[in-house]
């Protein structure tokens, strides 16, 4: 890579074990595009992104990065920034486009050369099965607040690993259940849209169970996976010393954290929030332990934290965000404190377990131009990267066990309610063209590799 960083604020890479997996992430609907190719059939984001008003600028994912088509070039890139492993996902209805029912062979070979591309290039692939898009025909037949839903996940899954499993040894279930779940089907800012509190603790459930089902058919299909559930959290702040907040804090804390832990970590789901909710969990026996099958791996996405009020009139869990005045924020308005990935990292190790873990996502989205000089600079980018990795790093020698990092994102790419203008990459794409440019902050992320390999060589 050409184009020097300059000095910068040492970062304790020796911290990293020389097997640290440095990654960048990415999903199908966000960058793929090729909606209606080899065989794919819609999928809840298509549809919903056809709602009036749904998505800022009324983008959808129909072109997107064009991956679909680019992929070598985007293979091109990683190698470029030296990463050694990169998180995709797989588009359900690409693979099985009614939910249920045929395998789309065309939809599986994408997979299949992407993975061949990836390996090609000495980049490791960690695949995700599930990353929001659910085939629309699931949904027409009661998505996520129906049983069925989390056994068809299986069946994909087996047609998934039983084609990629000789290959492919780092596997996903679910990407954030909390966004299908709470914000899907109870804030209705994500597909399928919906504000319906018995619905979304419903969804949440078959979500989980889900991951276990399709845990359980990894296992089988492919003996050398090493499986993990990727969650994101926040830590959770109260506004006040005040009971009531203080109490909020919690329910919020519930709501977010162990409402999603709990139960993989085999405490089941928390009381307090089961009373909350007030909805009938649709528990059958054994469920339990399939959700709380053991995992190789967990997956942390963090981006914020958040601070929290007391709302009794408000939406479930009664808890209103307060905006904390005069802190740093990204692009998407969201607070920057690195400190929380830290304190996440240790809650996971400490409180629940966990024995290996990675960041499966973590960055931020700014306003990125390219420059006169065809460069697209973004110190704010670079600066978000580097504290976060300290983050990691003090993590590591506090003794989190934590084997990668993937940024989020490789690309620019089709940030769901907020369309095209909020951009994440580490990479610019420019729509009209779809060229790739790569940011000051990928080049940063470049070195950092580079220095990590030559910091614990030998
Ligand atoms: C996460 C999603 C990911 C991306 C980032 C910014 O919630 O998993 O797809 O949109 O946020």
């Amino acid at each position: 890579m050409s184009e020097s960083t300059g000095p910068r604020p040492a970062l304790d890479l020796e911290a990293f074990p020389p097997s640290f997996a440095w990654g960048t992430a990415t999903s199908a609907y966000q960058i793929e595009g090729a909606v209606a190719e080899d065989g794919r059939a819609p999928s809840i984001w298509d549809t919903f992104s056809r709602v009036p008003g749904a998505i800022d600028n009324g983008d959808h994912g129909d072109t997107a990065c064009d991956h679909y088509h680019r992929w070598p070039e985007d293979i091109a890139l990683m190698k470029e920034l030296g990463t050694d492993t990169y998180r995709l996902s797989v588009a359900w209805p690409r693979v099985v486009p009614g939910g249920d029912g045929p395998v789309n062979k065309a939809g599986l070979d994408f997979y299949d050369r992407l993975v061949d591309g990836l390996l090609d290039a000495g980049i490791t692939p960690s695949v995700t099965l599930y990353h929001w898009d659910l085939p629309q025909a699931l949904q027409d037949r009661g998505g996520w607040t129906v049983r069925e839903t989390a056994e068809h996940l299986a069946a994909y899954t087996t047609a998934v690993a039983e084609r990629l499993g000789d290959r492919v040894t780092r596997w996903a279930t679910l990407n954030e259940p909390l966004c299908s779940g709470w914000i899907g089907h109870l804030e209705g800012r994500m597909a399928p849209g919906l504000t319906d509190l018995t619905a979304a603790v419903r969804a949440s459930y078959h979500l989980l169970l889900g991951h276990g089902l399709a845990t359980r058919a990894l296992r089988a299909a492919a003996p050398g996976a090493r499986i993990g559930l990727v969650t994101n959290h926040s830590t959770v702040a109260s506004a006040s010393d005040r009971p009531e907040d203080l109490a909020a804090a919690v329910r919020m804390d519930g709501h977010t954290n162990r409402w999603w832990l709990d139960p993989v970590h085999g405490r089941g789901f928390p009381a307090d929030m089961r009373e909350l909710y007030g909805v009938d969990l649709p528990e059958r026996p054994g469920d339990l332990d399939l959700i709380a099958a053991p995992l190789d791996w967990h997956g942390l996405n963090y981006y914020f934290p958040v601070t929290v009020a007391d709302d009794p009139e408000g939406p479930v869990p009664y808890a209103r965000e307060v905006r904390v005045p005069d802190v740093p924020r990204s692009g998407m308005d969201w607070q920057i404190d690195a400190g929380g990935l830290e304190a996440l990292l240790l809650r996971l190790t400490e409180d629940y377990g966990v024995r290996e873990l990675y960041v499966t996502e973590n960055g931020s989205a700014f306003p990125d131009t390219v420059g006169p000089d065809g460069a697209v600079h973004d110190p704010e980018r670079t600066g978000y990267l580097e504290e976060h990795l300290a983050a990691c790093a003090r993590a590591v020698r506090k003794g989190v066990p934590l084997a990668g990092y993937y940024a989020w994102s490789l690309l620019d790419n089709f940030e769901w309610a907020y369309g095209y203008d909020k951009r994440f990459g580490l990479v610019h794409v420019d729509y009209a063209t779809q060229r790739r440019t790569v940011k000051t902050s990928g080049r940063r992320y470049a070195d950092i590799i580079r220095a990590h390999r030559e910091a614990t060589a030998g």
